[in-house]
């Protein structure tokens, strides 16, 4: 065997030209999108981009209208339960915990969600999920530890502070055992410690050997943390790159602030951007834009 185990990636996850459309609006527009053993990759963009579509495309909630996802070279059915078998565990962007079960419980229920059997089971806490359970039990207290929620095992969801929720979320994913994270915006919410916190929880799940596709608003978050960053705009991929490329990219800036570009691009460009600004600007509670001193 001539094989190196030093500088040997591998590509985990393969999007290639995924579409998704609902009636007349396509949300996400032919996106390619490959993340890498050992990498952090930022998916950014304007509110309504079609960042968490892509989320549901890849995990099987929605059934693109085309486009494959491959996870580790193997295609993968669009069932959300199929995908997590096969080693791809996310977040949501509205944190989805089971409100009334413990900490502890969320993170038991998160590993049993490998099979349709083993959820239902978890779910109403029958004896197979009890067995499971004490099996379990050890594992699920390692990764409350990891996330920093050990000392609240016995508390019941619904009372963690929202910050607290989404590490439970974390916590939750992580139990399938994955070999790719996907995180919708897990700092949504979070005061500048616990983004902090989160920050450094992300780069411990990189070095554990996940690969980590991270979609968030909070731009600092996202340049420190990832190798790579791909932008949405209208639903279309407008840039790829390093946290240099993409920042220096006049398109990335104009499509966030509402600048117009130095060099005066063509017309189509200016459209696709007003429109993209339009889209943000309806959508966004805080849309930059104009610059009134006050
Ligand atoms: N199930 C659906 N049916 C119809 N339209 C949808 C559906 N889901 C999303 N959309 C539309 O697709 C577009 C992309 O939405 P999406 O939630 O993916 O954006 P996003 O980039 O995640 O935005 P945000 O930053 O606000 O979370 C929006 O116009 C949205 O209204
Ligand atoms: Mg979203």
């Amino acid at each position: 065997m001539t094989t190196t185990t030093t500088a040997t990636t591998t590509t985990v996850l393969d999007a290639s030209d995924v579409t998704m459309r609902f009636g007349g609006l396509t949300a996400v527009r032919s996106v390619d999108l490959t993340v890498n053993s050992g990498e952090i990759v930022g998916l950014i963009g304007p509110n309504g981009a079609g960042k968490t579509t892509f989320f549901n495309c890849l995990t099987g909630l929605y059934v693109p209208t085309s486009g494959t996802v491959k996870y580790k070279g193997t295609v993968l059915p669009p069932k959300p339960h199929l995908v997590t078998q096969a080693g791809i565990a996310r977040t949501f962007q509205n944190i989805r915990l089971f409100a009334n079960m413990t900490v502890l419980e969320n993170v038991l229920v998160g590993r049993h969600t490998r099979t349709k059997e083993g959820l239902w089971s978890a779910l109403l806490r029958g004896p197979g999920f009890h067995r499971a359970e004490a099996a379990s039990h050890a594992r699920a207290m390692e990764l409350l530890e990891f996330v920093g929620l050990e000392k609240k095992a016995e508390h019941l969801a619904r009372n963690l502070p929202y910050g607290e929720q989404r590490k439970l979320e974390i916590a939750r994913a992580l139990a399938s055992e994955p070999g790719l994270l996907l995180l919708d915006e897990p700092t949504a919410g979070m005061n500048p410690q616990e983004t902090r916190a989160t920050e450094e929880l992300v780069f411990g799940i990189r070095d554990k050997g996940i690969a980590v596709l991270v979609i968030e608003h909070d731009m600092r978050f996202i340049f420190n943390l990832c190798d790579r960053v791909a932008v949405l705009v209208q639903g279309e991929k407008l840039v790829e790159g390093d946290s240099a490329t993409v920042q220096g990219d006049e398109r990335v800036v104009a499509a966030y602030l509402g600048e117009p570009f130095e060099n005066a691009p063509g017309d189509e460009e200016v459209a696709e951007v007003e429109a993209a600004e339009a889209h943000a600007e309806t959508t966004t509670d805080a849309a930059p834009g104009k610059e009134n001193d006050r």
